[in-house]
């Protein structure tokens, strides 16, 4: 258990300075928790701008899509505890980095932004 620990704690370590870089590519994802993740982005509102789905907010505001971001975790980490523009910070006292990390997991998960736009065609305009 402890070694475990420790080596979960090296880990987030090497993470968090970004030495794996060009770390967290689509083959070494975070070790997050999808279903744990949709439970804080529903809890922490992130749906509210960027939609249930991460499918973007098309219909309140300029929140782009998330579903299967893009962004290299490093950078959506990045986004939440230094916004660039207009979105609410997240620091690690309301967000802590495993939180972070599933988070990252379940929007990884959802299917891809077509899809997601494709869902509501008949309400695209
Ligand atoms: C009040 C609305 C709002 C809330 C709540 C919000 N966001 Fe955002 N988000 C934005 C906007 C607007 C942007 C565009 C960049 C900016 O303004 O910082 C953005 C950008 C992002 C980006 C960068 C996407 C990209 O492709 O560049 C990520 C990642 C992100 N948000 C994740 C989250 C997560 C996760 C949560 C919940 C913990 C969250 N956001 C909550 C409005 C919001």
């Amino acid at each position: 258990m402890r070694r475990a620990d420790r080596l979960l704690a090296a880990a987030l370590l090497l993470a968090a300075a970004g030495v794996a870089a060009p770390a967290w590519s689509q083959d070494a994802p975070p070790p997050g928790n999808a279903a744990e993740g949709k439970k804080i982005y529903l809890a922490d509102g992130c749906y509210e701008c960027h939609g249930r789905v991460g499918q973007g907010g098309a219909f309140n505001g300029p929140a782009p899509i998330l579903a299967k971001t893009q962004l290299p975790y490093e950078a959506f980490a990045q986004q939440l505890r230094n916004p660039s523009n207009d979105m609410p910070t997240y620091s690690a006292t309301v967000m802590s980095d495993k939180d972070v990390a599933d988070v990252f997991a379940f929007l990884q998960s959802l299917s891809g932004p077509m899809e997601a736009n494709a869902a509501p065609a008949i309400l695209k305009h």
